[in-house]
């Protein structure tokens, strides 16, 4: 737990007056004393060097080195030529109690298929510290300010250089803006489409659920449209005379794996054309295909109709909360006039972006990334083959996740259940659809943060697992 907690402890507040008697060096150990008991300067806690702690007390230097040396006698303090005075630990039957409560990060099963994560192990951690560690050499404090609303000017012009080079996008700089990832974007574009007087939106059934919800939370109303192998049928949005806006995901779309084909792209950009309306175009896992060349943006042959939207999430790390949009010149006033909680990432990690994109480091960890999920996924392809020999792989060899899809005599949510048991954990197809059921039951599995060591394992397990599903049937028989 000190592992969360700071280990300097010169702003410490302590209580010299009330309740304590005696001369000032009695009370200030009393007042150390208690610090230490009770949690507020953990173990390994550096103690300001004396003249720093007199001088803010406002007492002689005496009183502070008698004070050190006391609670030194009594253990409660080491004190070191070269690394100062610091808290010793307390033996375990006295800290037990006094310290404050743990907040235990969530734990994630050990074999964990579960679609959404990139690999964390692989996070470009010396790269990423050598950008920061350039910005700040030469950031103007000007720039500690509050962020820009639409993002860091820098970061919007690298940017937008790297979306026309890798992803055929038309990006102006001044109309990309920074966000907190697709989720984000997608709230606050349907905040502007509801002000704009749009009140629904289609977006793809089966779809990743958490747009749908930012769309609902936006005010918007959502509308399903199948999926099939070529992508959104795009002709169904005909049937919904009263939308003119669609969430689309190209590239490869969650969680089928599908790409959108040529003729439903030039379609989905006539019937944006016809209704006067506007393409959300996530451009979802575009960095990660492995046969080919991945197709390049819809945004890019028509930026008038499109918002293109993007992040971090997948090529590096969620954590970072680091998206952006590239919006049609009509929507880029709206998009930035959404009210909400603060909308740019800090000021830090956009510019550390940029410079991390700047140097080339973005480009040689994605291509670096692209190989190792790859070859993680060809095993992963095969072992299904070898030990699942009915189940159907559906999509294209891209991205982060795969879509196994099962006979009807298996429950999606029976395997989850059962595979929770063995401590792993599978997504159900079940949870990204709406109404669409031509897939049948699935499971998505998401091999980006899968360890390779892992792979066979986890096929292996899967396998157990599912056979006990068709043995036992009813999913009502699993916890
Ligand atoms: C289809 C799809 N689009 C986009 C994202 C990324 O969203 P965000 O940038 O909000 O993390 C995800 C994340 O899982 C996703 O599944």
């Amino acid at each position: 737990m000190a592992e969360f907690q700071t280990n300097l402890a010169w702003d410490t507040l302590l209580e010299l007056g009330e309740g304590r008697d005696g001369p000032l060096h009695a009370r200030l150990s009393g007042a150390l004393r208690d610090a230490i008991r009770d949690g507020r300067l953990p173990a390994g806690s550096a103690l300001p060097p004396s003249r720093t702690l007199a001088g803010d007390l406002g007492c002689s230097r005496w009183v502070v080195t008698e004070t050190y040396a006391q609670l030194a006698a009594e253990g409660y303090l080491d004190a070191r030529v070269g690394s100062g005075t610091r808290v010793r630990p307390l033996g375990q039957h006295e800290e037990a109690g006094r310290s404050p409560p743990a907040v235990a990060p969530a734990r994630a099963p050990r074999i964990d298929l579960a679609p959404g994560l990139p690999d964390l192990r692989s996070f470009p951690l010396a790269r990423w510290v050598a950008a920061l560690r350039s910005v700040t050499s030469t950031l103007a404090y000007a720039e500690l300010g509050y962020p820009d609303p639409a993002g860091h000017p820098r970061l919007r012009q690298v940017l937008a250089g790297y979306l026309a080079r890798v992803r055929g996008a038309q990006a102006d700089p001044a109309q990309v803006t920074i966000c907190r990832g697709v989720t984000d974007a997608t709230h606050r574009v349907g905040q502007a489409l509801r002000a704009a007087g749009i009140g629904a939106v289609a977006v793809e059934d089966p779809g990743w659920h958490r747009l749908r919800q930012a769309a609902v939370a936006a005010g918007l109303r959502v509308v399903p449209v199948p999926v099939d192998g070529q992508g959104l049928r795009v002709g169904d949005l005909e049937d919904h005379p009263d939308v003119r806006a669609v969430i689309v995901s190209p590239t490869h779309q969650f969680p089928t794996g599908v790409v959108l084909s040529a003729e439903r792209r030039g379609a989905l950009l006539a019937w944006a054309r016809r209704v006067d309306g506007l393409i959300l175009e996530d451009d979802y896992d575009a960095e990660f295909r492995y046969d080919r060349r991945p197709v390049g943006t819809i945004q890019g042959t028509d930026p008038s109709r499109v918002a293109l939207l993007g992040s971090l999430s997948k090529t590096l790390s969620p954590a970072l909360g680091i998206g952006w949009v590239a919006t049609p010149p009509a929507w880029t006033g709206p998009f930035r006039d959404t009210v909400g909680p603060p909308a740019a990432p800090s000021t830090l990690d956009q510019l550390t972006f940029a410079e991390f994109l700047q140097a080339g480091a973005y480009d040689r960890h994605l291509r670096a990334a692209r190989k190792r999920y790859r070859l993680r996924r060809d095993r992963l392809v095969s072992g299904l083959a070898e030990r699942l020999p009915g189940a159907r792989l559906l999509g294209v060899a891209a991205g982060l996740h795969l879509l196994v899809l099962l006979d009807d005599t298996v429950d999606g949510a029976a395997v989850v259940s059962r595979a929770a048991t063995r401590d792993m954990r599978v997504a159900n197809l079940d949870t990204y659809r709406v109404h669409d059921d031509r897939f049948g039951p699935g499971l998505v599995l998401g091999y980006g943060n899968l360890a390779d060591g892992q792979v066979e394992e986890a096929v292996a397990l899967l396998a157990t697992t599912l056979a006990e599903c068709r043995r036992r049937g009813a999913p009502a028989s699993y916890p």
